[in-house]
C-alpha cells in the first residue's frame, strides 16, 4: 500500500489523482492510501508517496521498535540519515522522539545522522532533498496519527522544489499583469483533462507559455496562441529557455497572434487546456461594483470561444479551463457561466472522489480565484 500527501487544495490534488485511475481511501484529510504507485514528478497535486510499512500500531513505544526493527533489516555499514515527519494530531513530539531513537539506533551498530523536522512537526521536500532522505543510506519515516491507530511508511518519492521554482522564476520573460498559472496547478490541469499521449495539448490563451512548458516536460506536443504579440513573443522566449534548461521537451509550436474566439484547431487529435483572461488583477480590494463591470466582457470572451470550438470539424477530446471567480469579504462572485457552457453542446465531468464537477483554487489574500472545469464536447469527432 501506497499513502499520498496532498497539496493545499486538496480536492483537485484528489481529482487529479482520480483522473490517473488511482482509486484512494482518505486517511487524514491531506493523505489518502492507494494499492497503486505513480511517480511524484508529474503529480502537480502530490507532495510525498511513501509505502506503508506497518498499518496498526497502537503505542509510541511499538512505534520506536518497529522503526528500529526496519534499520536492522537494511543492513547498515554506512553512516545513515533518518528523519521523521508526523501528521495528523500526533502523539509524539517529532524532534524529541527522533533524538531518543539516535541513542537506539547506536545500540544496534548503526552510524545514525538524525534530521530535524523544520515545518512544525514534518520535513520538507526541499530537506528531504539536501539531506537524501530517499536514498539508500536515507530515510524519512512519516507517522499517521488516524483515529483508530499509528501508521508507518517510507518516503519513495517527493515534488522536486527546486526545479518548480526555477521553472516559475528563472524563465525570462514573466508578466504578473496577466497572472501566470503556477506549474502545479498547470500539471493538475494537464492532468485532469486525461489527453493521451499521442494527441496534442493546445493552449489558446497561452499567455507567457507556463501551460506550454509543462505539457513539453510531461511529454506531450503542445501548440500555443495569445491575441497578444507581446505575450507570443514572451512564450517564444520562455519555450526556447526550456529546451535549453530541461532535457526530454516535446515540441512546442507558437502561433502568430490570434484571438480564441475565432481560433483554427489542429486537425489531429488534441485537447485544450487553458486558463483564459481572468480580467483587471486586482492589487488592492476592489468593489462588487469593479468585479460587476468586468463580467460582461469575460463572458462574452468565453461563450464566444466555446461556440468557436463548436464549429470546428475536428474537436477536442477534452477543455479543461480555469475560469476567473472572485473573493470580496469572504463572499464568492462567480461568473455563472458552467452550466450556459453545457447547454453550447459540453458535458461537465463529474470526479466522484470530490462529489464535485468545478474546482476551485485560490490563494488566502488574493481578491481573484481560479475555477477549474473539465468539458467534454457532445459532438462527435
Ligand atoms: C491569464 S493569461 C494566461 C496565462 C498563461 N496560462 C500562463 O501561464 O502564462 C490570459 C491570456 O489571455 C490572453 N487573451 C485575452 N483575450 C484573448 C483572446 N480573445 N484570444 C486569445 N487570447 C486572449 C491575454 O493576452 C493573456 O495573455
Amino acid at each position: 500500500m501506497y499513502i499520498y500527501l496532498l497539496g493545499r487544495e486538496t480536492e483537485l490534488c484528489l481529482a487529479e489523482l482520480e483522473s490517473k485511475n488511482i482509486e484512494t481511501q482518505m486517511l487524514l484529510p491531506n493523505i489518502v492510501m492507494s494499492p497503486k504507485l505513480v511517480d511524484t514528478k508529474n503529480l502537480g497535486g502530490t507532495i510525498k508517496i511513501g509505502e506503508l510499512i506497518s498499518d496498526s500500531i497502537s503505542t509510541v513505544g511499538d512505534l520506536q521498535a518497529e522503526i528500529i526493527n526496519y534499520c536492522n533489516k537494511l543492513n547498515l555499514d554506512t553512516k545513515f540519515s533518518y528523519g521523521i515527519s508526523s501528521y495528523g494530531s500526533s502523539k509524539i513530539n517529532v524532534n524529541q522522539f527522533g533524538i531518543k531513537l539516535k541513542k537506539k539506533l547506536k545500540e544496534i551498530g548503526i552510524k545514525p545522522r538524525y534530521v530535524a523536522a523544520n515545518e512544525g512537526n514534518t520535513l520538507n521536500a526541499a530537506s528531504l532533498k539536501h539531506n537524501k532522505l530517499t536514498s539508500s543510506n536515507g530515510r524519512e519515516f512519516i507517522v499517521i496519527n488516524t483515529q483508530n491507530s499509528i501508521k508507518l511508511a517510507i518516503c519513495l518519492s517527493f515534488q522536486d522544489v527546486d526545479s518548480y521554482s526555477k521553472r516559475d522564476y528563472e524563465k525570462p520573460c514573466r508578466d504578473r499583469k496577466v497572472g501566470m498559472l503556477p506549474p502545479k496547478l498547470s500539471q493538475i490541469m494537464i492532468n485532469l483533462a486525461q489527453i493521451p499521449k499521442s494527441a496534442k495539448v493546445v493552449d489558446p490563451f497561452c499567455g507567457s507559455g507556463g501551460l506550454l512548458m509543462e505539457a513539453s516536460l510531461m511529454g506531450y506536443s503542445s501548440i500555443g496562441s495569445d491575441i497578444s504579440k507581446d505575450m507570443t513573443d514572451c512564450s517564444q522566449k520562455n519555450t526556447a529557455w526550456l529546451k535549453q534548461n530541461f532535457d526530454n521537451c516535446k515540441p512546442i509550436e507558437i502561433l502568430p497572434p490570434t484571438d480564441a474566439t475565432n481560433a483554427n484547431y489542429p486537425n489531429s487529435d488534441y485537447s485544450i487546456v487553458t486558463e483564459g483572461f481572468l480580467g483587471t488583477n486586482f492589487l488592492s480590494k476592489p468593489t462588487v461594483q469593479l468585479i460587476n463591470e468586468q463580467k460582461p466582457q469575460l463572458r462574452d470572451l468565453y461563450l464566444k470561444f466555446f461556440e468557436n470550438i463548436n464549429l470546428q470539424d475536428n474537436m477536442p477530446q477534452s477543455i479543461c479551463i480555469s475560469l476567473p471567480f472572485w473573493v470580496l469579504n469572504e463572499k464568492v462572485i462567480e461568473l455563472n457561466l458552467i452550466d450556459e457552457i453545457a447547454n453550447l453542446g459540453y458535458t461537465i465531468s463529474e470526479f466522484k472522489s470530490v462529489r464535485r464537477s468545478t474546482l476551485s483554487y485560490h490563494r488566502e489574500g488574493q481578491f481573484t480565484g481560479r475555477q477549474i472545469v473539465v468539458f467534454k464536447p457532445n459532438k462527435e469527432k
